[in-house]
C-alpha cells in the first residue's frame, strides 16, 4: 500500500490538524515526518478544542497507531506536558504512540541558542517560535545531535558533552541564561519518554505498508517555510514538502500515493519575511478578526492577506499535489469582493512564477471575484454552496490545475464538506 501525505501549501497554520483528524478513519496509521513543537495543530470536536505540537493529529480517532518519525525534532519536556494533558482528558497514549529512535532531541540549550542567534540577527531576525528548532537541525546536519535512541544507553555522558559545546557557544555570544529549572524538567521528560515504545520507525512503517495497511503522513509548517524552497532565509529548518515524508519516515518515493495540499481561502504568515499579498489595512485586520488569526503556540498576531496563486502554483508543483483542500472559507462570508493574486509585478515586468528574490518591491496583480455574502458555517453539502462560492472554487481549480476535493466551513470536525468525485 501507499503513504498518502497531507501538507500545508502556504506559510503554515492552514488547518492541517483539523483535516488529519477528519481523514484518520480512512487510515490505519498516522505519522508526523518533520518539524517539532514549533507546530501548533488545532482540532475541535464535541465542544472540545485541542492544540497538538509534537503528537500526530490522528491520536483522537479510535485506537489508531500514531508515529513520531525520524524527521521530527522532539523536546522531551514539552512532549511530556502535551502527553500528560491528553492523558488527563482521557486519551491513553502509551501503547499507540510510537516514537522513532532516530528522531533528534531538542536540548534546553538549543532553545537558548535559538534566542541568542535571533538576537544576533537584530532587525533581520527570522521571528522563530523560540523552540530550538534551527539549532537542533543544525546539530543533526553537522553530526553533533542527540537522538531519542541515545537515552537508552550512556546518556548522561552524551548529554554532558553536547551541553558543554552549547555552553561554550552561548558564552562566546555573551548570552545569559538560567538552565537549572528547564534542565530538571527536561530530564523528567527524558524519563517519561522511556515509557513509550521507542521504535525503528522506518522498519515499522514499511512493514505496515507490506501488510496492506495505509498510512497518512502529517506535515507541519508549510511549503513556503521549506528550508530549500520557501522564502529563505525566513523559513523553518526542515523540508516541509512531500519529499520530506520520504526522508522523515524512511519510505521510498514510489510508495507515495495521494498528496493532499491544504490552503486557506486567503493567506496568513507568522514571523518575519516576505508576504507579497499582505494587507496592512482594515481588510487585513478584518480577516484577522474573523479568522481568529493568532498563533496556536505563541499567540502572536498572524499577518493576513489575499490568496497568492503564484506562490500556491509553485507549492502545487514542488509537492506534486493530487488533491486540494480549502480551509476557512467561512471567514470570507461577508466580503463583497474577493481578490486573488494571479501574477507579480517585478521591476515593471509582470511574471507568473515564484521568483528567486521575493522582497517588498513585488507588487501583486489581482483578479477580483464577487463574494458570496452568506453564512457557510452550517452548510453540510456542496449542494448548498452559493453560485459565487462555486465560481471561486472553479477559478482556483482552473488556475492551479488540481481539483478541490474538500472544503472546510468552520473549525469543528463536522464542518467539513467532501465534494462529489467524478
Ligand atoms: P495547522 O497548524 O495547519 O494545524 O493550523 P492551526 O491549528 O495552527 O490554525 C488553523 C486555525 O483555524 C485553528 O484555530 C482551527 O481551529 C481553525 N480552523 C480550521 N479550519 C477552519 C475553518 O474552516 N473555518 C474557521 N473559521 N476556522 C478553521
Ligand atoms: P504549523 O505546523 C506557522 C514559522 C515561524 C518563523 C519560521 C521559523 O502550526 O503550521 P522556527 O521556530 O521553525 O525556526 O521558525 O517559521 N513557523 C510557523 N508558522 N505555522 C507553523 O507550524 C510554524 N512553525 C514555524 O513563525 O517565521
Ligand atoms: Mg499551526
Amino acid at each position: 500500500m501507499k503513504v498518502d501525505v497531507l501538507l500545508g501549501l502556504q506559510w503554515g497554520d492552514e488547518g492541517k490538524g483539523k483535516v488529519v483528524d477528519v481523514l484518520t478513519p480512512n487510515y490505519d496509521v498516522v505519522a508526523r515526518f518533520q518539524g517539532g513543537p514549533n507546530a501548533g495543530h488545532t482540532l475541535e470536536f464535541e465542544g472540545q478544542k485541542y492544540v497538538l505540537r509534537s503528537i500526530p493529529s490522528g491520536i483522537f480517532q479510535g485506537d489508531k497507531i500514531n508515529i513520531i518519525g525520524n524527521g521530527v525534532v522532539l523536546d522531551p519536556a514539552l512532549f511530556k506536558a502535551e502527553a500528560l494533558a491528553l492523558e488527563a482528558s482521557g486519551h491513553d497514549l502509551k501503547k499507540r504512540l510510537h516514537i522513532s529512535k532516530k528522531a533528534h532531541l531538542i536540548l534546553p540549550t538549543h532553545r537558548f541558542l535559538d534566542a541568542a542567534y535571533e538576537r544576533l540577527k537584530g532587525d533581520a531576525k527570522v521571528g522563530t517560535t523560540g523552540k530550538g528548532i534551527g539549532p537542533t537541525y543544525t546539530d543533526k546536519i553537522s553530526r553533533n545531535g542527540l537522538r531519542v535512541g541515545d537515552i537508552l544507553c550512556d546518556f548522561e555522558a552524551k548529554y554532558a558533552k553536547a551541553k558543554a559545546r552549547h555552553e561554550q557557544i552561548l558564552k562566546s555570544l555573551d548570552f545569559s541564561y538560567d538552565l537549572s529549572q528547564v534542565e530538571r524538567e527536561w530530564m523528567e521528560g527524558i524519563e517519561y519518554l522511556k515509557e513509550f515504545p521507542l521504535v525503528d520507525s522506518e522498519h515499522e512503517v514499511n512493514r505496515i505498508l507490506s501488510e496492506g495497511k495505509t498510512i497518512l503522513a502529517e506535515g507541519a509548517q508549510g511549503t513556503m517555510l521549506d528550508v530549500d524552497f520557501g522564502s529563505y532565509p525566513f523559513v523553518t529548518s526542515s523540508n516541509t514538502i512531500c519529499a520530506g515524508a520520504c526522508t522523515g519516515l524512511g519510505v521510498a518515493p514510489k510508495r507515495i500515493g495521494e498528496v493532499y495540499g491544504i490552503f486557506k481561502a486567503y493567506c496568513t504568515r507568522v514571523g518575519s519575511g516576505p508576504f507579497p499579498t499582505e494587507l496592512n489595512n482594515e481588510i487585513g485586520a478584518k480577516i484577522r478578526e474573523l479568522g481568529h488569526e493568532f498563533g496556536a503556540v505563541t499567540g502572536r498576531e498572524r499577518r493576513c492577506g489575499w490568496i497568492d496563486l503564484v506562490a500556491l502554483k509553485y507549492a502545487v508543483m514542488i509537492n506534486g499535489v493530487t488533491q486540494l483542500i480549502m480551509m476557512k472559507s467561512d471567514v470570507l462570508d461577508s466580503f463583497e469582493t474577493i481578490k486573488a493574486c494571479v501574477a507579480y509585478e517585478v521591476g515593471g515586468k509582470e511574471i507568473d512564477y515564484f521568483p528567486y528574490e521575493v522582497d517588498d518591491s513585488i507588487k501583486p496583480i489581482y483578479a477580483e471575484l464577487p463574494g458570496w455574502r452568506c453564512g457557510m458555517t452550517k452548510m453540510t453539502s456542496e449542494d448548498e454552496f452559493p453560485e459565487e462560492f462555486n465560481n471561486y472554487l472553479s477559478f482556483l481549480e482552473d488556475e492551479l490545475g488540481v481539483p478541490i476535493k474538500i472544503v472546510s466551513v468552520g473549525p469543528d470536525r463536522e464542518q467539513t464538506i467532501t465534494r462529489y468525485t467524478d
